[in-house]
């Protein structure tokens, strides 16, 4: 099959982005595929000038910027020479050339690539992709809508509020919450920007520094539940064994996440009663159901220490496939190797 892998984007997760795409297309490598990591840059917002000196390429080729429509050869032409020796800006030619393969592996992460709006580009335009579709990836970007969705539909979820720039200074009795809190972006990944409060003062400096780094941002603040945490996986409607992820520091932050040794990754997991286990399973095929998730996805969760009671925080339409990522682990626990998975994705989203 000709396969493009996109990659890259303009979100704080680029770079795990590029390291789940190279994984991937590897893996597509391996099994004869020919598939081709496509590094995309994403965002019109992008500086102009900058543009222009991103995209100038040493071959004047594929140099896509405003209003240079170049001809498309073919796709195993074009992508050759991009693979290695510069950046494609997102706009038609992408487009273009992800039509020109059978299907587009969507390795993006955050914001523009995980909210939906390629892929509703994609949809308009015909191009077959992997995953979740535009309403599924909208829903679940938006923590605090995916959360609204899971108490109106009965999965367990922390309560919570969130701020807007105009009412970042309500004091947190207004709030009616108790500390220890969270306090995390709305709408980024990896848990880049994700704050545990212990004092007043804590929370004030995490919400001003939140608004800061996220201007754009909402924010969502609530209460911090300490215990075990688990990712659930589903594949094709149906959970995939659970990891347990047993972090160094306090929480699963981005360097945890990413760095060998950050955090310790159990699955299938050991020592929880099976019970809780599949009570994970069932509300994570829940939340994938009403979210309107497709082919595959992650929940994250929280066992709280001390009642039991299982949370889920978020769904990730586009989780992680770069070696170190939980799906691919609990895949591999399912009995399919990541080039097996990797496979498996894309027949799946065919259907
Ligand atoms: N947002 C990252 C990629 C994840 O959920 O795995
Ligand atoms: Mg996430």
């Amino acid at each position: 099959m000709k396969i493009i892998v996109l990659a890259g984007g303009l979100s704080l997760e680029r770079d795990v982005s590029l390291t789940s795409g190279a994984s991937i297309c590897k893996a597509l490598r391996e099994k004869g595929h020919d598939a081709f990591l496509l590094d995309v840059y994403l965002g019109l917002e992008y500086d102009k000038d900058k543009l222009t000196e991103v995209f100038t390429l040493p071959d004047g080729g594929l140099g896509i910027s405003d209003g240079i429509k170049t001809t498309i050869p073919d796709l195993k032409e074009v992508a050759s020479r991009r693979v290695d020796d510069g950046r494609v800006y997102f706009g038609p030619n992408v487009i273009d050339l992800c039509s020109l393969a059978d299907i587009t592996f969507m390795a993006l992460h955050g914001s523009v690539g995980e909210n939906g709006k390629i892929q509703a580009a994609f949809d308009l335009l015909g191009v077959r992709y992997t995953g979740t579709g535009s309403l599924g990836c909208a829903l679940s970007m938006d923590k605090l809508v995916a959360k609204q969705i899971f108490k109106m539909s009965g999965v367990p979820t922390p309560r919570g509020t969130s701020l807007k720039y105009e009412t970042k200074d309500t004091p947190l009795e207004e709030l009616g919450y108790y500390l220890p809190l969270v306090v995390k972006p709305c709408n980024n990944g990896s848990s880049i920007g994700v704050y545990i409060c212990h004092t007043k003062e804590e929370y004030e400096a995490a919400v001003k520094q939140s608004f800061t780094d996220y201007p754009e941002d909402e924010i969502i603040v609530e209460p911090y539940i300490k215990g075990r945490e688990f990712a659930s996986a589903v594949f094709g409607g149906k959970a995939l064994p659970l990891v347990e992820i047993i972090p160094k520091d306090e929480s699963f932050d981005y360097a945890n996440k990413y760095q060998t040794g950050g955090a310790q990754e159990i699955c299938p997991p050991v020592s929880i009663d099976q019970a809780t286990c599949e009570k994970i399973q069932r509300a994570c095929e829940l939340a994938y159901e009403v979210l309107h998730m497709e082919v595959y996805a992650r929940a994250d969760f929280i066992v709280d220490e001390s009642d039991g009671e299982i949370y889920c925080f978020e769904m990730n339409a586009l989780p992680g496939m770069t070696p170190a990522s939980l799906i691919p682990l609990a895949a591999s626990a399912a009995g399919m190797a990541y080039g097996d998975f990797c496979e498996a994705i894309i027949e799946e989203s065919l259907k």
